[in-house]
């Protein structure tokens, strides 16, 4: 792996040297990637690891009794250990894999949601979710007579607080499903805090860390929370491959989500038992590649570090904030205390489809629409947005190029 060697600093252009793709050029232009949240580049740890893998060690796990399938297991298996290490959790059995956080959130929704929850009790989501933090409740809603509430967010972007305390006072939520950042606005919600309020109402903690765990340390034993869930093709993983971590007798008390191969302790055609946790919950073939390329994405973050990513993403969004506020025309979303390096944006006279369309001209890659958070645009009275998103090999040129490329824009709609 070739990192950087100075703690105190990320040193962006060897970073950018570990990303095979960032050299190419796109439309004749320097490729500038500004579309890292919606899925993040991968370093060439990760593309050797899958690749080695499938050269060299691979055959199906957990069921095989011969050397291949027992070295496949233990690359796959280990991956658990690396993540239940990021996390700080307790215990690997508390880490249950998943497709992605969608997978997540509905296996939380299906097994916990059904299973635990009672009809009358209530589901409390804020107002900046993503649709895969909204949709999920809307079917447990309508199917097992669950209550969905909303958390409204103030101007500035944040949750509000008095609000949300206010909506747990009935002692009717089971269950707060809450991002930990939020993919429009960039804005970091106060997670000790939710969790010490929602605790109090007697009301578990959900956080969708999607975006949070690639911007963040996420430690779930300081956060006191009782499910985390994300992504891994966001943290310079692989697709396919996500985390449902979850407190172990939660875990335990849930039903299967999923039934197969795999989940079971027996089957006859009377009935089946389970297999513990996690096992219980990942029913089939599991994605085995894209596990191993997920240890090594850990590795590779790990490597870097969370403090110096922090640093570096800080630095970029203070950078791109104090340029974006010094434009005519532009405004930014949201204005949050505490925020990652996501920020989206609308410009005058110009639909933000037509934005991206215009700065891709230039080779600069952003994401525009509702970016699956359809009520949050309501909120705002928009129906979208640009939204530029930086990762660890983002530089303050590429930033300095999207601030270019709107002044070519917004001449376009002069
Ligand atoms: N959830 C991803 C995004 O925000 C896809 O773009």
């Amino acid at each position: 792996m070739n990192i950087m060697t100075n703690p105190a600093a990320l040193d962006v252009d060897r970073i950018r040297r570990d990303f095979p793709i960032l050299t190419q050029t796109v439309r004749g232009k320097k490729l500038v990637f500004l579309d890292t949240a919606a899925s993040a580049q991968k370093p060439r740890a990760v593309i050797d690891a899958m690749a080695v893998a499938m050269q060299t060690q691979y055959a199906n796990v957990h069921r095989g009794l011969h050397w291949m399938s027992e070295r496949t297991t233990e690359a796959y298996e280990s991956t658990r250990d690396a993540v239940a290490e990021l996390m700080n959790a307790n215990d690997r059995s508390e880490v249950v894999f998943v497709r992605n956080s969608t997978e997540a959130i509905n296996l939380l929704a299906h097994s916990y949601g059904r299973g635990v929850l009672k009809p009358g009790q209530a589901v409390l989501i804020s107002g900046m979710e993503h649709h895969s933090n909204i949709v999920p409740w809307q079917l447990l809603r309508d199917a097992h007579g669950i209550e969905l509430r909303v958390a409204p967010i103030t101007d500035a972007g944040e949750l509000d607080m008095t609000a949300f305390e206010s909506l747990l006072e009935d002692g009717k939520v089971g269950l707060v499903a809450i991002t930990h950042m939020s993919n429009v606005l960039g804005s970091v919600t106060p997670a000790e805090r939710i969790v010490s309020i929602a605790h109090a109402y007697g009301a578990k903690v959900m956080f969708d860390g999607s975006q949070a765990i690639v911007h963040r340390k996420v430690d779930v034993c300081a956060l006191g929370c009782d499910f985390y869930c994300w992504t891994g093709h966001k943290l310079y993983g692989p697709t396919g491959i996500g985390v449902l971590w979850g407190k172990r007798d939660l875990l335990e008390r849930m039903p299967p989500f999923l039934g197969g191969g795999d989940m079971i302790s027996s089957v006859t055609y009377e009935q089946s038992t389970w297999a513990a946790v996690p096992h219980k919950f990942e029913a089939g073939t599991p994605a085995i590649l894209e596990g191993i390329g997920l240890k090594a994405a850990i590795g590779y973050v790990r490597a870097i570090g969370y403090d110096v990513m922090e640093a570096h993403e800080a630095s970029l969004v203070e950078h791109a904030l104090s340029r974006l506020a010094g434009m005519d025309g532009i405004r930014v979303l949201g204005n949050a205390q505490q925020r990652g390096g996501v920020i989206s944006f609308i410009v005058d006279k110009a639909h933000a489809h037509d934005v991206a369309t215009l700065l891709d001209r230039q080779g600069i890659a952003v994401r525009a629409g509702h970016h699956c958070a359809e009520p949050l645009m309501h909120r705002f009275n928009l129906d979208s947005t640009a939204r530029a998103s930086f990762g660890i090999y983002t530089t303050h040129a590429e930033v300095d190029a999207l601030v270019d490329g709107l002044v070519r824009v917004r001449e376009f709609f002069q």
